[in-house]
């Protein structure tokens, strides 16, 4: 069983799919392991430190290769170094992208995305997205305090009283909790409004007060699956119309609402940008899927009217270490379910309900019922 650890041919992308650590283990799985030169580096990891964990350092890691773990898709011009049969396990934003899907197929290599991992708590393990939005929403209270002009905590000086920073989160998911959580730990006054019911005791476990119009269509707007859904109309504007009192009063703003599949909703408009004080923040955590805020730059620092947008992707990657080192646990805990480990060999249970949710290629084809061509569905 051979592995490859493939750097990442987006050089914007800082992280890697494996560490020293996890590639121990997958040696210890029976794997060989090759790492393509200078993949771990933007991570903080050597070549040297992969070799020292047993791995190989080599520019054609991928001939050969049964298994390749990556951080994002393979593009069209990689997939030729890929091994017809190939199980390739990276984060493939799926959606609305069929012709690279269908790319790899035609390359014959099997695909798994790593975002489609149910939540089932046999996969929390192998949750990339939940790994990497923790992260994020740290992250996101970070850039925004770096950005904000003030403190964030209350300070009584000798000289006069700093107040404390008021801080709305949008969006209670994992990054939104994380947010929550980070910005009281500095001191601010936090607030958070989510749409799905069970997020306003989560809030409040965490001391911050939540904001939200409850009708009966907030009490259903929860899947089975734990995801929001998208809301009426009606309840937009109800919603829209308390933010944007709320707004007013904020100084630091952190969207982070999703809907799987879906753009991102639009939850800040411009006008309620242009209601806020000068000097206010906002991170747009949305913004690689079209953003929560009008007016966010995908990349930038936006500033309109003396307030701050921030739109940083890849959020998650300004902190690779952490980032590389959770994601290869994920990938790790994964590959482990497609090993026998008797005999030291890949066993790949098709039937397996995590090995289909995530299975988006296969035998040439595009297999992900989600993503399948209209006539093969
Ligand atoms: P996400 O990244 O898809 O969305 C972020 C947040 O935006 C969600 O809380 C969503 O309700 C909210 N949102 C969507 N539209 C909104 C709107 N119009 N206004 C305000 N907020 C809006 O969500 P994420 O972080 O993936 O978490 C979704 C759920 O899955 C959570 O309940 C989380 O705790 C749960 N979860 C369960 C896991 C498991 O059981 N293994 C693992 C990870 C998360």
């Amino acid at each position: 069983m051979k592995i490859a650890v493939a750097a990442e041919a987006d050089r914007a992308e800082p992280r890697v799919g494996a560490t020293p650590e996890t590639v121990k283990k997958m040696i210890g799985l029976g794997a060989e392991v090759a790492v393509q030169p200078g993949a771990g580096i933007k991570s903080g990891i050597l070549d040297a430190d992969y070799t020292a964990a047993g791995a190989t350092v080599s520019a054609d890691a991928l001939r050969g290769a049964d298994v390749v773990l990556k951080v994002r898709r393979p593009e069209a011009a990689e997939l030729p170094d890929y091994q017809k049969g190939a199980l390739v396990i990276a984060i493939m934003d799926p959606y609305g992208n069929d012709a690279a899907l269908k790319a790899m197929a035609d390359a014959g290599v099997t695909a798994f995305a790593m975002e489609l991992m149910p939540r089932i708590t046999r996969a929390q393990s192998m949750d990339v997205l939940s790994s990497q939005a923790n992260l994020a929403g740290y992250r996101a209270v970070i850039d925004a305090s770096a950005e904000y002009g003030r403190a964030f905590p209350m300070m009584m000086t000798a000289a006069g009283t700093v107040p404390a920073a008021r801080v709305f989160i949008m969006g209670v998911g994992v990054a939104g909790l994380q947010a929550i959580a980070t910005a009281r730990r500095l001191g601010a006054v936090v607030t958070a409004t989510d749409v799905r019911p069970a997020t306003k005791e989560q809030v409040e476990s965490l001391g911050a007060k939540f904001l939200a119009v409850e009708d009966e269509e907030f009490k259903n707007a929860q899947t089975a699956g734990g995801y929001a859904k998208e809301m009426s109309k009606e309840y937009q504007a109800k919603q829209a119309a308390l933010v944007a009192e709320h707004l007013k009063k904020q100084d630091v703003v952190i969207t982070t609402a999703l809907i799987p599949g879906r753009p991102a909703p639009r939850l800040v408009t411009k006008e309620m940008v242009a209601s806020m004080k000068p000097g206010s923040v906002l991170v747009d955590l949305a913004i690689e899927r079209g953003g929560n805020v009008e007016g966010a730059r995908a990349g930038e620092v936006a500033e309109v009217g003396g307030v701050k947008i921030v739109g940083f992707t890849n959020v998650a990657g300004r902190l690779a270490a952490s980032a590389s080192g959770l994601y290869a646990k994920n990938l790790l805990t994964f590959l482990e379910i497609l090993v026998d480990k008797k005999d030291k060999k890949l066993a790949v249970n098709w039937d397996d309900e995590i090995v289909k949710a995530v299975a988006l290629t296969r035998d040439g084809a595009v297999v992900h019922p989600s993503f399948m061509p209209k006539s093969a569905a």
